[in-house]
């Protein structure tokens, strides 16, 4: 089926070049000439595991191309998928929906009879009323439909939650854009992936409601984790336990720095504004912001009694910058707090990410950027693991504690195993294992547990 992607961005690329994938005639079009010609060269604006590789087969099988020209790709389409953008605006914290009201003004004029107009991009509740009514002012024919069809794609895995959705979700009341909506998501409907029509507004509800659910079990395992330092207890042994009652679910139940990402901030902020405008406040939301956003205070307090009680000339090495691993993507991550919290407390910080250096190098100043993990812990009082990068997972932690001017070591993803660290030399501490973090110590070395406790040990 003909299909024309509007935006070449993150999600509009995933969707293109996975739209091909499963045998469309895709053509992805974007006004930034720049991104369309790198595209065209093999370029990927963006870093997302296997797209490239993805892009490059489907563009050499004719399947997948680029423009910049709109009015051709839309003419043609029998379906045309907006994902442009949709940040916060400045002023309030609303989705700007200009790029959204801007694309579907110039596809609309274009449309052919019977063209299904698809909102992909994230949008507020009703934002599907206004495109239809933009639509219909600006269309020759007034055969459009425009359908919700939000996407879950996480970032690194994206390809793969595009083509082994756990659902694929359409919002429309018309039943033939219904149709042709089935028709595109059939390669992946056959091999099991359900299909769930509803109205469309319950469509835009069901991808806040979905982010800002996962968002809320995060925090909650987070403040899990505080309970579990305090008490004694693995944070670990609590999500297993709690994740295998199939009403809970065993994901998204990793205690960490706090969730971040181009997703869940925003998204969380739009289902609030939504809810305030509607009267009907949605306080486990406003909840679950506002302790995540404590919560990178919390980490820098850990840091800091990790340090015995001041980071001031201290140097600490941070393994990873982005919100998570296996990503570029530094916004709302976690470092963009901490960082600049620990450096006004006195801290010289020295960074390495394997992927978002160069994004996180302009937001960080004053943060050294290292070449290695290795580099970034040389000579260092205290590390910090901030990204649960594999490879951070792989070091070489007897050479790491060697390589330090003290072996200190704070662990805000759970990536490493207490007594692993410990055995290394480390001084360690995680995030809702105190007591582990102790029985490690212990262990790897007894008689420091009899003598007077170091400040880095303590377990408030
Ligand atoms: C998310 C949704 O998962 C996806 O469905 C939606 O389309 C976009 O937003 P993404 O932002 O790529 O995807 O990342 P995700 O893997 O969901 O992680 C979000 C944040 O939560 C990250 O900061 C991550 O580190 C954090 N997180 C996730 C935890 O702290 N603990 C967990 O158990 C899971």
């Amino acid at each position: 089926m003909p299909i024309t992607v509007v935006g070449a961005g993150y999600v509009g690329l995933v969707t293109g070049a996975c739209l091909a994938g499963i045998g469309h005639r895709v053509t992805v079009v974007d006004r930034d000439e720049g991104r369309i010609a790198g595209l065209r060269a093999g370029r990927m604006p963006i870093y997302e595991e296997g797209l490239a590789e993805l892009v490059g087969d489907e563009v050499a099988m004719g399947r997948l191309s680029f423009a910049t020209a709109l009015a051709a790709a839309v003419a043609e389409a029998a379906a045309v998928f907006i994902c442009v953008g949709t940040p916060p605006r400045p002023s309030d914290g609303h989705a700007d929906m200009g790029q959204v009201m801007a694309a579907a003004g110039t596809i609309a004029p274009h449309l052919a009879a019977g063209t299904v107009v698809v909102v992909k991009s994230t949008v507020p509740v009703g934002t599907g009323d206004e495109v239809e009514a933009l639509v219909r002012t600006l269309t020759t024919t007034q055969d459009v439909a425009v359908v919700s069809n939000p996407e879950f794609l996480r970032e690194g895995v994206a390809i793969a939650d595009f083509m082994r959705p756990d659902r694929i979700v359409v919002g429309t009341d018309d039943g033939r854009a219904a149709a042709v909506m089935a028709a595109i998501y059939r390669p992946l409907t056959e091999r099991g992936a359900p299909l769930l029509v509803t109205d469309r507004r319950a469509a835009e509800l069901i991808k806040y409601a979905a982010n800002s659910f996962l968002a809320l079990k995060i925090t909650y395992i987070n403040e899990i984790a505080n309970l579990c330092e305090e008490i004694g207890a693995d944070v670990g042994d609590v999500a297993r336990g709690i994740g295998l009652d199939p009403r809970i679910g065993a994901q998204f139940l990793k205690a960490g720095p706090g969730f971040g990402g181009s997703c869940f901030p925003k998204d969380m902020l739009a289902l609030m504004k939504t809810g305030q405008d509607h009267g009907v406040p949605l306080r486990s939301v406003e909840t679950a912001v506002a302790v995540n956003d404590a919560r990178k205070g919390e980490m820098v307090r850990k840091i800091v009694r990790a340090a015995g009680g001041s980071v001031a000339g201290r140097r600490i090495a941070v393994l990873g910058l982005t919100f998570k691993a296996g990503t570029d993507d530094m916004r709302s991550a976690a470092s963009l707090v901490i960082l600049p919290q620990l450096q006004k407390q006195g801290a010289r910080i020295t960074a390495f990410d394997p992927a978002g250096m160069a994004e996180a190098a302009p937001l960080l100043p004053g943060v050294a950027m290292a070449e290695s993990a290795m580099a970034a812990l040389a000579g260092a009082d205290l590390a910090v693991v901030l990204t649960e990068w594999p490879e951070f997972a792989a070091l070489d932690l007897a050479a790491a504690a060697r390589a330090m001017r003290s072996p200190v070591l704070v662990d805000l993803r759970n990536l490493l195993d207490p007594e692993v660290a410990a055995r290394a030399g480390f001084h360690y501490r995680s995030v809702g294992r105190a007591a582990r973090d102790a029985a490690a110590r212990d262990a790897a070395s007894p008689a420091a547990s009899a003598a007077m406790p170091l400040p880095v040990l303590e377990l408030s």
